[in-house]
């Protein structure tokens, strides 16, 4: 059931219940984090592998540091200018969370979303919140109430409607556990944006399949149903296709082309637009029951960077 209750949400939570949640970035599949037996429901309902660790939410920062050894003091420049809002810190963890959240490892991942109804929830509680995106494993991450409730509204009793996701793509995510900071995650903080927050030159570290720091960097990930092709060039590749049933996802001016289902992530070309639009238009077009979906890549700048990662993925074989 979809509803605005936030008491409620807060009640069925306090009880060890699984629910959907509003952030800035995407919806979350969420639990009480210090409660096992919830922790595991949300591993069951969302059919994740459980190497694959969960990211705890909190109401602020000073509410973390019961939870980690140390915080890094670029770290904390970054969360003070940063949060809340997209970006998710990996810091070792004191022990205080169950190990099940991390996998097992000695870092947990912290964040505090922008978005006032799920810091209203977070509020409200006595306990952190463990919340992945709640979409099934793989497939594409819901910007909607709507989408959670598509694909796991049987599962969970109540999914806290907090309207479209402002930002649409996950939080970046950075392992500020050692001395110098790396990126595990692009997301919806730009590279220069964290530079510039946290005064610092952090190191890439995506695509980590075979010794994967953030085990969600998969290379398949963000999945839509129908085959899914990234390219430079839309036109070369519907010759190639010609004759399939196919849609296409577009960005910046371009021109319609007759008889194919078509979105334009941006018509005027920006990237954070896009990237608001990504999820809601990738589900869209996988429902659209083509053959094929073609999309382009984005110009590799800004939010272009994460939108072709995740672009990328949804390509993976
Ligand atoms: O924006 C977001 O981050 C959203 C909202 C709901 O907060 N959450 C999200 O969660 O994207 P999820 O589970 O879909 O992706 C979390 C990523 C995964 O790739 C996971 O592997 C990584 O964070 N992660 C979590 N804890 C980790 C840890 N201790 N060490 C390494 N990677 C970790
Ligand atoms: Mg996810």
């Amino acid at each position: 059931m979809i509803g605005t209750d936030i008491e409620r949400a807060a009640e069925l939570l306090r009880s060890g219940k699984v629910i959907g949640i509003p952030t800035e970035t995407v919806y979350g599949l969420a639990a009480n984090a210090l409660n096992e037996e919830a922790v595991l429901d949300i591993y069951q309902i969302k059919n994740r592998p459980s190497f694959d660790p969960l990211i705890s939410h909190f109401p602020n920062k000073d509410s973390i540091y019961g939870y980690v050894k140390e915080f890094p003091v670029y770290a904390q420049k970054l969360s003070d200018t940063l949060w809340p809002g997209p970006l998710t810190l990996l810091l070792e963890s004191n022990g205080k969370l169950p190990l099940m959240i991390s996998s097992g490892s000695p870092k947990i991942a912290v964040r505090v979303p922008g978005h006032k109804m799920s810091l209203e929830l977070l509020g409200l509680l006595e306990f952190p919140l463990a919340a992945p995106s709640a979409n099934p494993f793989g497939y594409i991450s819901p910007t909607r109430a709507e989408h959670v409730e598509a694909q796991l509204g049987e599962k969970i009793p109540y999914i806290l409607d907090g309207g479209e996701c402002s930002i649409g793509l996950e939080s970046t995510i950075i392992d500020a556990s050692s001395e110098r900071p790396k990126i595990l995650r692009l997301g919806g903080y730009t590279l220069s944006e964290i530079a510039e927050a946290g005064e610092i030159e952090p190191e890439l570290l995506l695509n980590q399949n075979s010794n994967p720091q953030a085990p969600g960097q998969l290379d398949k990930h963000y999945s839509p149903k129908s085959k899914f092709i990234l390219t430079e060039n839309i036109k070369a590749s519907l010759e190639e296709h010609a004759g399939k049933k196919i849609s296409i996802l577009t960005f910046g001016a371009m021109e319609e082309i007759e008889g194919v289902f078509q979105l334009n992530l941006s018509k005027s070309g920006s990237t954070r637009e896009a990237a608001k639009n990504l999820f809601h238009y990738l589900r869209m077009l996988d429902e659209s029951e083509s053959e094929l979906i073609i999309s382009v890549k984005l110009p590799e700048e800004e939010w272009g960077l994460a939108i072709n990662d995740r672009l990328r993925r949804a390509a993976a074989k």
